[in-house]
């Protein structure tokens, strides 16, 4: 089986998880979900960040004491978990940097690099952005502005220990030219490779304990900490094992996606890729930033309070009306603005009007002209028409998805599926069973409610890693059992479903939203 290890970044617990960091677990899980499906062996990995000087600010600022830090991230990390279950995300593995495994793995991997000379101490003079918990030069953070967030950087003057990023720069561009699948979307490459064009500052990797305690010491150093960014980008070797258990790393490692926002790539296409060089370990295969989510033309986050909740969102629609609109409404890689309008309308349109209403009258005309049982299509018989081409468009689902969901295209891989259900459509509008009911056209109707119903079946093998609940609520509807055995093969076989086997028509899958006034 072919191994497939994908990532989340690790999320700051300095507050809840909003819709920015559920956009990119429940990307992830989609494709995990579907590479499973496609029969790989799949570990998928997310968790939380949890040292830094933005915990520790923020450990004061909800009125816990200094040195309270365990005690305020222990009380957040389950909230983050809450959502993800909440959101039917189904990871391998939860990794927290304060797991004593990572802390292990990081003062491993500090220890190597000091060792062979990559780390040396000197006086830092620069910047340094809290929020981004980025380090600037002056000439990067003209006026004492962060570049990045366009905050204001604190002013550093002090003795720490520096990583030779600088010495692998020339590697670094060459890695990224001769590998154009590493950093993904394309001109997110030419921006890293643009960044690239500067010289690149070694790394301040320590921040003294006398100024911030809250990190995992500096096993060469105990008067000081490891940089936040310096730790958490750890977790990805870490959380497969580095560097206890080398079997189980060498069977995960090269990752094969990282997943982020464009926000943090420098950190994941520079930093980490450096990191793991300087370590003598190969670099992940792909690095994929996609875009932001906006409001009013600004990017969400917490510290500008723009955000929308997630739990709140999915108590109003539900998990799948929810996973299916963030992945259907903004193109992945670009920035898209959130609204709730947007959302109600393709909530009804999409979900309620096109794929609800043909499951329900489907369903219901298999009560109705058959008694709830699946219609025997007769052998040889064959569907013409539209039948021919839903059957057709429908078979070719399974192949359309393996060229669109592994690289991230679920706009295509979804528009696909949409079009699939809008022939089903069309041929109950154009051949008008009833009609074929009334005029006893038995065997042409038979042929036709069974073209529907295996389309509905393929529908809910190929719709299963976007929207889990609902692919199993339709598969209940059809009389089958749940998907958990669905193989993404399935979709691609036609003649699944038993000529007699009962139908068990429920409710409507996604009742439609009366928008408000
Ligand atoms: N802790 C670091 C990451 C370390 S990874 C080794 C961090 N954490 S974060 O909590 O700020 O999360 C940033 C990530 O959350 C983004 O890269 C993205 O995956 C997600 N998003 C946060 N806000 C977002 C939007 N407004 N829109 C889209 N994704 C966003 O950075």
């Amino acid at each position: 089986m072919k191994k497939f290890y994908i990532t989340t970044p690790l999320y700051y617990v300095n507050s809840k998880p909003h819709i920015g960091h559920s956009y990119t677990t429940v990307a992830c899980d989609v494709v995990s979900r579907f590479m499973r499906q496609a029969g790989h062996d799949v570990f998928f990995m997310t968790g939380t960040d949890e040292h830094g000087e933005k915990i520790e600010k923020a450990t004061i600022e909800r009125g816990f004491k200094p040195g309270e830090e365990q005690k305020f991230v222990d009380e957040i990390v389950p909230v983050f978990k809450d959502l993800w279950a909440k959101l039917n995300i189904k990871y391998d593995h939860f990794i927290r940097t304060t797991d004593a495994y990572h802390v292990r793995a990081v003062q491993a991997l500090l220890g190597k690099l000091y060792k062979d000379g990559k780390i040396y101490k000197k006086v830092y003079n620069g910047w340094f952005c809290v929020p981004c918990e980025t380090f600037w030069s002056d000439s990067q953070a003209p006026g004492g502005i962060c570049p990045d967030c366009k905050r204001t950087v604190e002013k550093l003057d002090e003795s720490n220990y520096f990583f030779k990023m600088s010495e692998y720069q020339g590697w670094l561009v060459d890695h990224i030219n001769k590998n154009p699948g590493f950093i993904k979307p394309d001109f997110r490459k030419n921006e890293v490779l643009g960044f690239l064009k500067e010289p690149l500052l070694d790394l301040c990797i320590s921040r003294p304990k006398s100024r911030m305690n809250w990190g995992i010491e500096i096993p060469f150093d105990k008067d000081y900490v490891t940089y936040v960014w310096f730790d958490a980008l750890i977790n990805y070797i870490s959380g497969i094992g580095y560097p206890d258990d080398a079997e189980r790393f060498k069977e995960y490692w090269p990752c094969d996606y990282h997943v982020m926002a464009k926000d943090i790539l420098r950190h994941h296409a520079v930093y980490w890729p450096i990191m793991l060089k300087a370590a003598g370990i190969e670099p992940p295969k792909t690095i994929f930033a996609h875009g932001w989510w906006v409001f009013k033309g600004e990017k969400m986050s917490k510290s500008k309070g723009n955000v929308v909740d997630p739990f709140d969102m999915i108590s109003r629609y539900g998990i799948d009306a929810y996973r299916y609109f963030l992945l259907r409404e903004i193109s992945f890689g670009m920035d898209g603005s959130f609204g709730e309008e947007a959302f109600i309308s393709r909530y009804n349109s999409d979900l309620a009007n096109d794929l609800g209403n043909l499951l329900s009258r489907t369903l219901s005309m298999v009560e109705k002209y058959f008694e709830g049982k699946v219609p025997d299509a007769g052998k040889g018989a064959a569907s013409k028409g539209r039948g021919e081409e839903l059957k057709r468009a429908a078979l070719a689902l399974g192949a359309e998805l393996e060229k669109a969901v592994p690289v991230f295209d679920f706009i295509g891989a979804l528009t696909k599926i949409w079009e699939a259900i809008d022939i089903a459509n069309k041929y109950i509008e154009d051949s008008k069973p009833w009609s074929l009911a009334k005029e006893k056209k038995t065997a042409e109707l038979s042929v036709m409610m069974y073209d529907l119903l295996e389309t509905l079946r393929i529908i809910s093998v190929v719709i299963k890693a976007f929207m889990p609940a609902t692919a199993d609520n339709i598969r209940s509807q059809l009389g089958l059992g749940d998907s958990a055995a669905a193989g993404l093969s399935e979709a691609a076989k036609w003649g699944m479903l038993k000529a007699g086997s009962k139908i068990n028509k429920a409710n409507p899958l996604f009742p439609r939203i009366e928008a408000k006034a």
